[in-house]
């Protein structure tokens, strides 16, 4: 039996543009094969089939990592091979990903409305799922401010067997990923606190979540102060809202999601540089993953308790902004002095990870774009993360390896929260140099509750790609997503290291 899958969503059309025809209106048969290591991917007669790959004369078309090639024995139709090994660095499902992703967009720029792909060799869900995955990524696109709009082309995926296709956690987890890319890639101007906080009751709406949502009145009342402090500066009013997902659960589990919700940083007083200052409307891509990955949570009904805690402020410079050498108290008491109003992610998530404790969360993730020195770093494709458990540790190393998201673990050491010391606050924050992704972490650290497992996810580097990184053209990544929603998984299934 045949599996079809469309990626086009059901609001699809057919493109205007005609093929050239030498393929014909028959599907498209598609080989996976690797280049470099000279392997097949895809089953088949490998042998075969891979000596028309280096046979130049039979080669019709050649971009990137694709060939179309004339097989003229058993095949009636050309032959499209995708080369899965083109990138370096990546893992095979995740070679998986980009082959999907290439596929689709071939087939778009071509017409091409059937690919049959054939099963791969040591199928398995986990890796079809993968090709999936890539074919759905190329279906993004952020063109509401275009005015001539992409255009979904409806192609037809067949698979030439009876393995199962899992439909509905796909959908559930694109839906997701198109809510946080939106949201991240919306300009500030058309994105404020009270703008998130309207699409955040929709969500709770549609899901059935709880929600609260505290105001400028809300926060000054339950001593929110970070989040205060940090959006003084804007007529844009701050607001910390709390979506909560609660699934009958057997565990002792409750999961909070702490996501940084900074609609754009001008750095405050503390003013940035305009050097591609733009992209501080991505600042807040860790509250539209917390609120994404609840969605996605709630859709797959994963039996699991989760809060997703969204902290939102506009840290621009007027009137009323905190001042550099302001101090304000935190809500578990600790002074803090705001040496530098671009520090400012530190001061909103520790009301994030307070409103976490008071909910009883027994693990916190928080998610946020932190510092420019994570990025300096680890660069754009691996994000830096930080942990008090080894267990959590774990299963979000091995998370993101299955999702085509690396992490690097970062050492939470004591030895630099020396540092943070204030002369007159309790707290500093900023250090006066060292390693500033370190000395963020351990910012927060000061705000956990001792038992609490805690992995802090800084997403600086892999939050917003300028020129296209793996299967996003520009813009956001949605980097963090699926390991969150992987992780829940893996704790709602006690899958735990
Ligand atoms: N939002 C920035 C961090 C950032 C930098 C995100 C580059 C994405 C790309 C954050 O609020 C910030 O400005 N951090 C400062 C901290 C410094 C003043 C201690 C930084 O990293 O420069
Ligand atoms: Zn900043
Ligand atoms: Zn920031």
């Amino acid at each position: 039996m045949k599996r079809k899958f469309s990626n086009s969503k059901g609001k699809s059309k057919n493109t205007a543009k005609e093929h050239s025809g030498w393929w014909g209106d028959g599907p498209v048969f598609v080989f996976l094969y690797d280049k470099r290591k000279k392997e097949a991917i895809t089953n088949g007669k490998a042998k075969e089939i891979l000596q028309f790959v280096n046979d130049s004369e039979q080669v019709l078309h050649e971009s990137e990592a694709l060939r179309i090639i004339r097989i003229n024995n058993e095949y009636s139709h050309p032959v499209l091979f995708v080369d899965t090994g083109k990138e370096t660095g990546l893992n095979l499902l995740d070679h998986l990903r980009m082959a999907g992703y290439r596929l689709a967009k071939w087939a778009e720029n071509n017409s091409v409305k059937t690919l049959m792909i054939p099963p791969l060799k040591d199928d398995s869900p986990k890796k079809r799922n993968a090709i999936l995955q890539g074919l759905c990524h190329a279906s993004y696109a952020f063109d509401k401010y275009k005015s001539k709009k992409h255009e979904k082309a409806d192609i037809e995926y067949l698979f030439a067997d009876d393995m199962e296709i899992d439909g509905n956690s796909l959908q559930a987890l694109f839906s997701g990923i198109d809510l946080a890319k939106n949201l991240i890639n919306e300009p500030g101007c058309n994105l404020t606190p009270e703008m998130v906080v309207n699409i955040a009751k929709g969500v709770a709406q549609k899901y059935n979540l709880g929600i609260k949502i505290r105001g400028e009145n809300e926060l000054k009342r339950d001593n929110y102060n970070g989040i205060l402090t940090v959006g003084r500066g804007s007529k844009n009013k701050p607001a910390m809202v709390t979506v909560s997902y609660a699934a009958k659960h057997k565990k002792n589990i409750r999961m909070a999601l702490v996501g940084k919700g900074i609609t754009f940083d001008t750095g405050g007083i503390s003013l940035k540089t305009q050097d591609k200052m733009y992209e501080m409307k991505s600042d807040m891509s860790g509250a539209a993953i917390v609120l994404a990955a609840i969605q996605v949570i709630a859709e797959l009904k994963l039996p699991i308790a989760v809060d997703a805690i969204l902290c939102l402020a506009e840290n621009r410079p007027g009137e009323n902004a905190v001042l550099p050498g302001d101090i304000f108290k935190a809500k578990n008491g600790k002074s803090i002095m705001v040496e530098n109003t671009d520090a400012e992610g530190r001061l909103v998530l520790i009301d994030g990870l307070a409103e976490a404790a008071e909910l009883g969360a027994t693990h916190i993730i928080d998610i946020a774009t932190l510092t420019g020195a994570m990025q300096r770093a680890l660069g754009n494709s691996i994000g830096g993360f930080f942990s008090n458990s080894e267990g959590l540790a774990i299963t979000i190393t091995e998370s993101g390896d299955e999702c085509g998201e690396k992490w690097w673990r970062m050492p939470l050491d004591e030895e630099y929260a020396e540092g943070l010391k204030d002369k007159i606050a309790d707290i500093r924050n900023i250090t006066d140099g060292g390693p500033g992704a370190i000395t963020a972490a351990l910012f927060l650290k000061e705000f956990v509750k001792k038992d609490l497992q805690w992995a802090h996810l800084d997403i600086a580097g892999v939050a917003f790609t300028a020129n296209g990184y793996k299967y996003t053209e520009h813009g956001a990544t949605a980097f963090g997503l699926k390991t969150i929603v992987e992780t829940v998984k893996r704790y709602s299934a006690d899958e735990l290291r």
